[in-house]
């Protein structure tokens, strides 16, 4: 994340509030190299945290209060109490990310202080790169820092940060974002197993580059889409009697499909395949096979196609511009929930220069904009940043 980003925090804080804060904390956004809508099907998912993130500048006060202020949004504020029911805003679009995180963090038994906070981020919002679990993990980031809470562990955070979203904003998401935003590592993606939260780090080879192409596509539908998703997944699970899709195998999908309904079929072999996938890359990407890695990829998108029906016409294009640019060593495929957002590319850092030409000269959303393209790198997960202020 670049210090720009902590000097807008800071300037906000002091700005909005009158005196410096006491500590900056960051967060940062992710991009899922493999693993799609496998996180709620207690499957594997292997993303990274990205250098695109949130920062916090925050400080203690005395009394119950919470005030913050969001540099991104023209310095809007919010305020509310500790010792009152905290309730969502009706207009509220960052202000609820906040205060969902608080009442978890509350309803968690932490005995919290009132804070002041000023938020400032980088993460594309709407792309599919996780800017509200950023925000939401720097929240909890923020109180931790500030209350020394060394018990709540980077699994905890995550944890509260997806209550937050799930019962307070109301995105019924699974546990990715905010986990790696949490437990991040530099250099490295994390294989999740999201039934047992437990992480392994797969460094990813120094000269690779990992590019994201935001597709400028308008996501419309998404929230509903993804409800109905989840619908299936656990419509699939209850007909092949599986706690979760998980556990069941690609023989029995096919064996005992029955008379399950055919749409419903396709997303469970989307699941059960995808969880394979994702196995079989992170061996790939410690063992630095990126030909195999590129394989993996391509099948990963063609199921989400195909099978799982989340992509849209001009995002196939724009994977299919980036495959045909890297060729055989590395791979593209679509990243996210879906129905647009961004698409992920691995290749050598040396043809990271003549893959963002080809999708400048060939690619254009529907509505005629170019796509944007970012060369990240792994980052490290959330924590505090410096304490360099009084
Ligand atoms: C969104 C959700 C995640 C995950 C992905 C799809 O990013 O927040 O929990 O389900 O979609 O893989």
């Amino acid at each position: 994340m670049t210090q720009i980003l902590n000097q807008v925090a800071a300037k906000a804080f002091q700005t909005a509030f009158g005196y410096a804060p006491q500590h900056l904390v960051q967060a940062p956004g992710r991009v899922n190299l493999i693993g799609e809508h496998t996180d709620y099907n207690d499957g594997f998912v292997l993303p990274c945290a990205i250098n695109f993130g949130t920062v916090i500048a925050v400080s203690a006060r005395s009394d119950k209060t919470v005030r913050v202020v969001a540099a991104d949004y023209q310095g809007e504020t919010d305020e509310f109490q500790l010792d009152s029911p905290i309730q969502p805003l009706a207009d509220g679009i960052w202000p609820n990310y906040v205060r969902g995180v608080v009442k978890y963090l509350l309803a968690h038994g932490l005995l919290l202080k009132g804070a002041d906070l000023a938020l400032a981020g980088d993460v594309p919002q709407g792309a599919g790169l996780s800017s509200s679990a950023s925000l939401e993990v720097a929240v909890t980031q923020a109180f931790k820092t500030l209350q020394g809470f060394n018990d709540l562990s980077p699994t905890d955070m995550a944890l509260i940060a997806q209550r937050a979203e799930n019962n307070f904003v109301g995105c019924n998401c699974g546990i990715m974002d905010q986990l790696v935003s949490a437990r991040g590592e530099a250099g490295s993606a994390l294989l999740i197993d999201c039934r047992s939260l437990t992480t392994q780090s797969v460094p990813l080879p120094p000269d690779l580059a990992v590019m994201i192409v935001h597709s400028r596509i308008r996501r419309g539908l998404v929230g509903s889409e993804y409800n109905t998703r989840r619908m299936q997944c656990e419509a699939a699970a209850k007909h092949y009697g599986v706690k979760a899709l998980r556990d069941l195998s690609l023989t029995r999908l096919e064996a005992d499909a029955g008379d399950l309904d055919a749409t419903v079929l396709r997303r469970a072999k989307h699941i059960v395949t995808e969880n394979q996938r994702t196995l079989d890359a992170a061996e790939a990407l410690a063992a630095g096979d990126l030909r195999r890695m590129g394989l993996l990829m391509a099948a990963s998108h063609d199921s989400m196609r195909d099978d799982f029906e989340i992509t849209v016409p001009a995002m196939d294009q724009l994977v299919d511009i980036l495959q045909m640019a890297i060729g055989d060593i590395g791979g593209a495929r679509m990243t996210g929930g879906g129905f647009g957002g961004c698409a992920v590319a691995l290749m050598p850092q040396e043809k990271a220069e003549s893959v963002r030409l080809a999708v400048e000269n060939h690619y254009k959303s529907p509505t005629g904009d170019a796509g944007t393209v970012y060369v990240c790198h792994a980052s490290a997960g959330a924590g505090p940043l410096a304490r360099t202020f009084q």
